[in-house]
């Protein structure tokens, strides 16, 4: 059997590989147990036995082989060495904030009237509201900064379970995530939440768009994240919970009123539509038209082949490098760029005949007056290591999240929130006098993903460039990882005594996102 190809840094792991090897074998054995602690969806029997075959290969191995082997477990290693670093880096942060709790109780606390100065954090999300988070629980309790949040959400909007949501009828509340917990328990005064829409950002404050408000700032932080023109199932677009769970409704009972349903895009919200509906609806036509020649085509081969085989096991059909041109609501077709016609009668009512996964653009405009030199030519904002943005006449304006440059491959929440404790350090250290010095680099976990491919199932995937691991998982619940989310932004699932939306509200549009 040939060699595999390898990329150029493989030949210089190879060589490492040896001297390595013992400690690398001794560490995965030891680890085992942690992994055990640590996941929950993993196939461990299965990654026991390989782990197995490993071992024992190793002595009739030929090099290459053994260097293939050994990218694996490395990889495997390093998904220990994250689960390690996250925790402490949780009990850094609670260690912080209870001693920060204790001296504003024993001490005092600067009254939120005397906190003059802001560190307006705009959008709260995976990335502005862990930066609130980290800053509001950090600020000793005598600082004279307060934190700003502007967000017009009347929710946080879970994303991971839009396009579960949008197929699954009676969950739809438990996307949308009462906001308040994250920063519970921080010293009195030290938060300011502002229900709104940033319009606009000078150099020295932001202009609210319902209030007309001008908010000064010291510090900025801009976590507007992505736009999506069509909205669910990628983005509500709404920004009142129960409109958006209206929205959810039309298109569930859309789906199941429809013989033929398109769906436009093969990225992993187009994957994760499809297979939902054609595992909850096995009797109606589900089509998947994706540009690339494989779908998840952002991803390495195994994922690809994985996600390719999950839609053909549940009879999704799946047209590849061809393109939605043109929906004609009234003849009921979509028309691909082949010239092919397909007979589509979802949701004809509302003009569209097909679910939209096309992708989503970055929210950068409210910086556009700001800094032209900031916005990349994808529309993203440009930032430096410290994820301050790239303008040197703005060194308090930090960016963070799915609007920020990043090279990382797959934007994605744990990305945003890696970057904002990036950024909340920054503001902390710059606030205290110092200069901001922590960085964010794009490493292997940022390609981490957990894709759905139908109701039960799921495969999760690594890859670092060299080698790809992934896992099949098991759903257990249908409402995959809502409750844990729920729990980890400090409510209790699924408790909100939220009110009724307004009707006048929602028939003067204040509810409508963009
Ligand atoms: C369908 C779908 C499923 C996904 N599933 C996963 C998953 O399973 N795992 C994963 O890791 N990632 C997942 N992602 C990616 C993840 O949702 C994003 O990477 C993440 O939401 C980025 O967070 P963010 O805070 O940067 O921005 P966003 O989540 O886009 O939030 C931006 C926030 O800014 C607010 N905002 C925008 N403009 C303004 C303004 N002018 N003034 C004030 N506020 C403003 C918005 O209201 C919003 O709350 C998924 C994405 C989609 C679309
Ligand atoms: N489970 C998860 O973690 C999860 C779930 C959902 C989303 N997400 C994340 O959220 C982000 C957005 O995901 P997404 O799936 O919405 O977008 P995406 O990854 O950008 O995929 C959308 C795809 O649709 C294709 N497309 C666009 N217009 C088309 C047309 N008219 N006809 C056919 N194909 C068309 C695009 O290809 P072209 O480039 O050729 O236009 C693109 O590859 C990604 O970062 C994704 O990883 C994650």
């Amino acid at each position: 059997m040939e060699p595999p190809t390898r990329s150029p840094g493989g030949a210089t792991r190879c060589r490492r590989a040896e001297h390595v090897r013992q400690q690398l074998i001794y560490l995965i054995a030891s680890s085992l147990k942690v992994l055990q602690l640590t996941t929950t969806e993993v196939a461990l029997p299965k990654f026991c036995r390989r782990l197995q075959y490993f071992l024992s290969s190793e002595a009739a191995g030929a090099s290459w082989r053994f260097c293939n082997m050994f990218d694996k477990p490395a990889l495997i290693a390093k998904f220990i060495g994250l689960t390690v670093v996250l925790i402490w880096g949780e009990i850094k942060f609670a260690l912080r904030a209870a001693w920060v709790r204790h001296r504003a109780r024993w001490l005092g606390a600067t009254a939120a009237s005397d906190r003059t100065r802001n560190i307006v954090i705009v959008g709260a999300s995976f990335a502005g509201y862990h930066v609130a988070r980290i800053v509001a629980h950090s600020l000793p309790p005598k600082s004279p900064y307060r934190v700003v949040v502007v967000e017009p959400n009347s929710h946080f909007h879970f994303t991971w379970v839009l396009p579960r949501f949008c197929v699954v009828k009676g969950h739809e509340n438990k996307a949308f995530i009462p906001y308040g917990g994250n920063v519970a328990g921080a010293p009195d005064g030290v938060i300011r939440w502002v229900r709104d829409r940033v319009e606009s950002v000078s150099p020295a404050s932001v202009r609210l768009q319902e209030s007309d408000e001008e908010i000064p700032y010291d510090f900025l932080v801009i976590a507007t994240g992505s736009k999506v023109k069509g909205g669910l199932p990628s983005r509500v677009n709404a920004t009142d919970r129960n409109e958006g769970m209206k929205r959810m409704r039309a298109i569930q009972d859309g789906i199941e009123a429809a013989k033929t349903v398109v769906v436009v895009g093969g990225g992993a919200a187009g994957v994760e539509v499809a297979t939902d509906a054609k595992d909850l609806y096995p009797d109606k036509r589900i089509i998947l038209v994706h540009s690339r020649s494989t779908v998840m085509h952002r991803f390495g081969k195994i994922l690809q082949d994985a996600a390719q085989k999950g839609l053909e096991r549940l009879g999704v059909e799946v047209i590849l490098e061809n393109r939605v041109v043109n929906e004609d609501a009234e003849a009921g077709t979509v028309t691909l760029r082949c010239g092919l016609e397909i007979p589509c009668d979802y949701y004809l009512r509302n003009g569209i005949c097909q679910i939209n996964c096309t992708g989503q653009q970055p929210a950068s405009d409210v910086v556009s007056g700001l800094s032209e030199a900031a916005i990349s030519s994808t529309g993203h904002i440009n930032v430096k290591d410290t994820l301050q943005i790239a303008d040197d006449d703005l060194p308090n304006v930090y960016a963070c999240g799915d609007v920020a440059e990043s090279e990382a491959p797959n934007p994605n929440a744990r990305v945003a929130m890696r970057q904002a404790a990036v950024v909340a350090e920054n503001i902390l250290q710059a606030a205290r006098g110092g200069r901001p010095t922590h960085t964010y680099k794009t490493y292997w976990a940022d390609g981490v993903i957990k894709l759905t491919l139908g109701l039960d199932r799921s495969v999760s995937y690594s890859g670092d460039g060299v080698s790809e691991l992934m896992f099949n998982g098991k759903e257990k619940e249908v409402t995959l990882m809502a409750a844990m989310a729920w729990s980890r932004m400090g409510q209790k699932p699924y408790e909100d005594n939220y009110h009724e939306a307004d009707p006048e509200d929602v028939e003067a549009g204040k509810t409508e996102g963009t």
